[in-house]
């Protein structure tokens, strides 16, 4: 999904129970679940019931955008779900990178599944998967580079029903075309937070100096020579959101009349040059936060 507004879709309880049920059903058609995160967040762009829906399905986790995210944490969020028994691979889905691993990593998820066919006679059948994910985390993207397809996406259209398609992803391997859209853990105001940083979720949603301030101070914390460098300030020990977002805007000139600093600007400007990386790759949740949650 292009517009980043799409986290917005009304979630209510009725919804969810639907697409719950929708992708209880297309459970039993697949062999194992693939469910993309974004590898900045793995946390926040969670679903937080996949467990419970997933059962005991074998399950891989693709960790999303690793273009934009801190390589060394990229690692340790590996090793986290692998040592679940998942399947993980790092993928950046703009440029293929890791796309290639997808097709082993499955085969591997699902050996004895094949050795089971094998023994069957049954070699040449396809394994099955299904690619689940909340919006604009990349899944038509993902499915598009791993089955070549091009163009639009396949869309569940109200009103049309249609049987189930899959598309090839060579080697054996099937996956359902249309990927399963399921919702972020909305309630969690830090999970809400953590999705408006990364632009998942509208600025307009939450006030852009109340987002900007709490970006900086996460990245002070967590990043802080990156914050020095990029915006010439120095990071104390107890940062301070606010007053390095003040000091930021100062050091670019961005000032009022009265020479007081023109905070709404620097907040968008922080907040753009998160985005586009232009302070670094960062990864605002660990491992940690996660047995914490
Ligand atoms: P969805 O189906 O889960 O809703 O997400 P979708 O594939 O539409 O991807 C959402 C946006 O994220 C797209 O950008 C897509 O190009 C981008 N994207 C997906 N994977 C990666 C990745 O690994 N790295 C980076 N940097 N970006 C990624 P867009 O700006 O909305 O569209 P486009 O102009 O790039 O096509």
């Amino acid at each position: 999904m292009s517009e980043n507004n799409e986290l917005n879709i009304q979630w209510y309880p009725g919804h969810m129970t639907k697409t719950r049920r929708k992708m209880e059903d297309d459970l039993k058609l697949v062999d194992a679940v693939c469910e993309i995160l974004d590898a900045r967040i793995p946390i926040a762009s969670r679903n937080p019931d996949i467990d419970a829906i997933c059962g005991k399905k074998p399950r891989m986790i693709i960790l999303n955008r690793i273009d934009m995210a801190d390589p060394a944490m990229v690692k340790r969020w590996a090793e986290y779900f692998k040592a679940k028994g998942w399947a993980v691979i790092q993928t950046d889905c703009k440029s293929r990178k890791g796309i290639n691993t997808f097709v082993p990593a499955i085969r591997s998820l699902l050996s004895e599944k094949l050795a089971r066919y094998a023994e069957k006679g049954q070699a040449g059948r396809p394994l099955k998967a299904m690619v689940v994910g909340i919006p604009n985390v990349g899944k038509s993207t993902f499915i598009n580079q791993i089955s070549g397809r091009k163009g639009a996406k396949a869309e569940n259209r109200p009103g049309v029903t249609r049987g189930v398609q899959w598309v090839s992803a060579g080697e054996g391997l099937l996956l359902l075309d249309t990927p399963g859209i399921l919702w972020p853990k909305f309630d969690d105001p830090q999970v809400g937070m953590r999705l408006a940083y990364t632009g998942a979720v509208k600025d307009d949603v939450i006030d852009t100096e109340t987002l900007a301030c709490s970006l900086m101070q996460m990245l002070a914390e967590q990043y802080p020579q990156a914050v020095t460098e990029r915006y010439k300030i120095d990071v104390p020990d107890q940062p301070d959101g606010w007053e390095l977002l003040q000091a930021a805007g100062r050091k670019r000139g961005f000032l009022i009349s009265g020479g007081e600093v023109n905070t709404e600007r620097m907040a968008k400007v922080l907040l753009e040059e998160y985005r586009s990386c232009k302070l670094g790759r960062f990864t605002l949740e660990t491992p940690e936060m996660m047995e914490e949650a």
